[in-house]
């Protein structure tokens, strides 16, 4: 019987938020991409993200195309439970399950279906930094503005 192409593929499955995307998220992907022949990500939809208390800046449909864009992704799908992954596994014949080595150890369960790896992360950055910058960034505007009122109040102070 003739087998199809893509059934001898080697496929790679991970999952993440992928909010304000990131050199280590390409990074990561890149190195996992390496790792076999498709790669296969799971975006954590906005709905899973709250559930977690998390909530992003960028909407899931923005993250999802936006994974999905990446030259190393093959597919990008939405994560929607901490449950799906075995079902994933299986329909998309999963051999290799990765993810940052901030997971290590937490998805061991999984290497009775396929091989399990945890990669080094990418030193320095990550969502929570540059939400962190974000903010530091907004405050900094803040008073900026606060300035160029003062001094425009002071301006109009002069025509009273
Ligand atoms: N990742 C990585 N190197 C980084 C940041 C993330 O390898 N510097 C990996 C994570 O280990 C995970 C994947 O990228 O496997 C998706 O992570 P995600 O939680 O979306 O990214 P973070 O930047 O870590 O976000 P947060 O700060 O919200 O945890």
């Amino acid at each position: 019987m003739e087998t199809a192409v893509g059934d001898r593929d080697r496929v790679v499955l991970t999952y993440g938020t992928f909010d304000l995307l990131h050199v280590g998220h390409l990074n990561l992907l890149e190195r996992l991409k390496a790792l076999g022949d498709r790669l296969v990500v799971g975006v954590s939809t906005d709905e899973f993200n709250a559930g977690k208390g998390k909530r992003t800046i960028i909407p899931f449909p923005d993250r999802l195309r936006l994974v999905q864009s990446m030259k190393c992704v093959d597919l990008a799908i939405p994560e929607s439970s901490w449950e799906q992954k075995v079902a994933d596994i299986r329909h998309h014949g999963v051999s290799v399950f990765g993810m940052g080595a901030d997971w290590a150890g937490r998805f061991d369960d999984l290497k009775q279906y396929c091989e399990v790896v945890y990669l080094p992360r990418t030193e320095d950055i990550s969502s929570t930094h540059l939400k962190q910058a974000l903010r530091v960034l907004g405050k900094e505007h803040i008073g900026e503005l606060r300035q160029a009122l003062g001094i425009i109040s002071s301006i109009v102070d002069q025509f009273e």
